[in-house]
């Protein structure tokens, strides 16, 4: 288990310290990535800077090169981290590991199983949300993958002791019950349907990360004929980001256009009554806007 050296008392919490971590972002927007450590330096086309001069700086102080071109020292947000770490798996990105806690329904205390584990991108914004009271149960498939997660989670979370590992393939079977949520990054999630009916609670949440329709058009056929969820609804995430500037203000001309679609189910009693293709008024089968035409009045959020 790899530990970083802590040595927090030195410094107060708005000031780098020694085994902290830095993004140092240039003129030019660059960024870089580094872990502070008094006898090294960082060095870039820009100059060197030696960490001992970011070392008991506050954050977000402007450090200098030794050819004076300024640098900005922030510490690492989760999403800036996930930007940056190593990831020998596809992850999920800021855009979505917001949807996906607030449409998971992700709450402190909450006891959640994922699969899989990856690169532990998700994981780490999990970990977050359950806090110290709730837990993370990860299972992860191919073992190489589960030293570089760890890795990775515990850079920014040195001891998660709500954090539990499984190398374990998530289509065999769930060993749990009384899960609150079940958030899932892998291939085929309708072969964890039916094991996912027996392990939530009454009322937990489904969700499911996806890359293609095809895949979502398969889930939720598996949602709805295992007849114990309802409210399916899948979304997606599109974030445009703007170019504001003292003489213009519009949309940057390129944006991330695809990640994944969002599954959301809810675990309900067992529906008796007509299957998927049958008209049945009065079942909600996603984010139709009803009633005044408030989006949201209708099954749009599953804690709704
Ligand atoms: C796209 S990656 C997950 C990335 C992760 N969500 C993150 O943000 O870092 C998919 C992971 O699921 C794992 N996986 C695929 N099928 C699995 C299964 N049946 N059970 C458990 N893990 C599985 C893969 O080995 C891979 O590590």
């Amino acid at each position: 288990m790899v530990r970083q050296p802590r040595r927090r008392k030195a410094y107060p919490r708005n000031r780098f310290a020694e085994g902290d971590h830095a993004l140092l972002i240039d003129r030019r927007g660059r960024r870089y990535f580094i872990s502070l450590s008094a006898e090294k330096s960082f060095h870039t086309h820009l100059g060197v800077v030696p960490h001992a001069d970011i070392i008991g700086q506050e954050i977000g102080a402007r450090v200098h090169t030794a050819t004076g071109h300024e640098l900005l020292a922030l510490s690492p947000t989760l999403g800036d981290f996930v930007q940056e770490m190593p990831h020998p798996t596809q992850v999920v990105y800021a855009k979505d590991l917001g949807a996906i806690l607030m449409y998971g329904d992700i709450f402190p205390g909450a006891v959640v199983l994922e699969a899989g584990l990856g690169s532990g991108a998700l994981t780490m914004a999990l970990l977050r949300a359950v806090g110290v009271k709730g837990r993370v149960i990860s299972y992860e498939v191919r073992p190489e993958f589960v030293e570089k997660a760890r890795k990775n989670i515990e850079t920014l979370n040195p001891d998660p002791k709500n954090l539990e590992i499984k190398i374990k393939d998530v289509y065999q079977g769930i060993d749990e019950t009384g899960l609150d949520r079940i958030v899932l990054d892998v291939p085929e999630p309708w072969h964890v349907v039916p094991a996912a009916a027996q392990a939530l609670v009454p009322g937990g949440v489904f969700l499911s990360f996806l890359p293609t329709v095809l895949q979502i058009h398969h889930l939720q056929e598996a949602l709805w004929e295992s007849r114990h969820f309802d409210l399916m609804e899948t979304i997606e995430v599109l974030v445009r980001p703007w170019s504001v500037t003292r003489r213009s203000v519009r949309p940057v001309h390129r944006m991330v256009a695809h990640t994944g679609f969002i599954t959301i189910a809810r675990r309900c009693a067992l529906r008796e009554g007509p299957g998927w293709d049958e008209d049945e008024p009065g079942v909600s089968r996603g984010p139709e806007v009803e009633g005044d035409g408030v989006p949201g009045e209708m099954g749009l959020s599953p804690g709704g």
